[in-house]
């Protein structure tokens, strides 16, 4: 059995003027040691897939299994998001914290402690070792990326789903994310959503999403 699965799932959004069927019959699974990448144009589904694994949206047809267990109820959803590391696309720090206290406040959040010491080597390995006693908004667009990948990885997660974790980075600092994922592949499982195409040598299994079909599959 795989960590998430996924058999036929729909879902649909509701809106004032009918709703936006976000995705059409999508199956897949992820294996427990696998990185899965998602590829697919702006609009396509690849964000409610992560959605729906963290039980943020529900199918409207189909199922999705995170862990053996459906994230179908809220008491469900959030043992399962406890599990989970999810760098979110927009971000997600508190901007009156600084990004150790985001960090610490995102652990316990979760029941979790941290290592300072860890944290503080994988944020020099992020090359962001001077931005933890700073807020979110006094770093740049980049900084802020590796600082929320930071705090994701932090607490140890069981599994990573990372909305285009290389975006907003310049080539180094997006090769620095490639290589800290590499050495975490095949002990976390992940799903990463990006166009980057460094991501697609990392990933055991490439999937295609076009307006919420999943519409080509490769294995490496
Ligand atoms: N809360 C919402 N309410 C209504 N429609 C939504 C909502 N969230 C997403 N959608 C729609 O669902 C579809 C899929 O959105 P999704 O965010 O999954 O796309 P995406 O592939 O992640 O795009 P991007 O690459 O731009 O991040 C889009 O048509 C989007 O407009
Ligand atoms: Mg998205």
């Amino acid at each position: 059995m795989g960590v998430v699965e996924f058999e036929d799932v729909f879902v649909k959004y509701e809106t004032y003027t009918g709703g936006v069927l976000a995705l059409r019959g999508v199956t897949f699974s992820l294996g427990e040691k696998e990185a899965l990448l998602i590829m697919g144009p702006s609009g396509s589904g690849k964000t409610t897939i992560l959605k729906a694994i963290l039980g943020l949206v529900q199918p409207l047809h189909g199922s999705v299994r995170v862990f053996g267990t459906e994230p179908n109820d809220e008491k469900r959803a959030l043992e399962v998001r406890r599990k989970i590391g999810y760098l979110t696309q927009e971000g997600t720090m508190i901007k009156e914290l600084t990004v150790w206290e985001n960090a610490l406040f995102y652990a316990r959040g979760r029941r979790k402690s941290l290592d300072e010491e860890s944290v503080r080597k994988l944020a020099e390995r992020l090359n962001i070792g001077t931005v933890l006693d700073k807020h979110p908004n006094q770093l740049s667009g980049g900084e802020l990326k590796r600082a929320e990948l930071l705090m994701v990885l932090s607490d140890n997660p069981e599994l990573l789903l990372l909305d285009e974790p290389t975006s907003m980075l310049d080539a180094e600092n997006a090769e620095t994310v490639v290589e800290i994922l590499n050495e975490i592949k095949g002990r976390i499982p992940m799903i990463i959503t990006s166009h980057d195409p460094k991501l697609v040598e990392l990933s055991d299994q490439t999937l295609k999403i076009v307006g919420g079909n999943l519409v080509e599959e490769n294995g490496h």
